[in-house]
């Protein structure tokens, strides 16, 4: 009987991991697209590395693959945001200076971030990640929708 029950257990602890290991930490629906096929193309892989990072995290991985997937979400950060940038001021978009010191400013906070990382002053924690998320999905939401119209006025896609 008590090996059964610890199978069991085993088998329930297990699904329980796989359920949460699945979990996206942010879901890419329509609801989060901004109707530019251009910038949700580029939305949707910037949300995959958040969601890269959220995973690598809750698998366990050592610091060497989480620094890696930092990496490589700060670097996809600043190419779309220079993207965003480009589109917006070749296009004459007023509100591109707003835009962009948004841009900067978020930059600096994850290169700070990815700064402590590196210096083991901070982990890849789920606070951080969701930190990540609620700026990112309120910043697409909200802040990237201002310039929709215009663009697609200028018959940008
Ligand atoms: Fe899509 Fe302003 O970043």
């Amino acid at each position: 009987m008590l090996p059964d029950m610890g199978i069991k257990l085993d088998l329930r602890f297990a699904t329980q991991v796989l359920c949460i290991k699945s979990m996206a930490l942010i879901t890419w629906d329509d609801s989060i697209k901004v109707g530019l096929w251009t910038i949700d193309t580029q939305h949707e892989r910037w949300v995959g590395f958040i969601n890269d990072l959220h995973e690598a995290m809750l698998a366990g991985k050592g610091k060497t693959v989480l620094r890696k997937t930092l990496a490589a979400m700060v670097d996809y950060t600043r190419t779309h945001f220079a993207d965003e940038e480009k589109l917006m001021s070749t296009h004459g978009y007023s509100g591109y200076a707003e835009h962009k010191a948004i841009h900067d400013a978020f930059v600096a906070q994850v290169l700070d971030l990815q700064r402590r990382v590196q210096a083991d002053e901070i982990g890849v924690s789920r606070e951080v990640l969701n930190r990540l998320k609620n700026w990112l999905v309120n910043h697409i939401k909200v802040t990237d929708q201002d310039y929709v119209p215009f663009l697609k006025s200028k018959g940008v896609l």
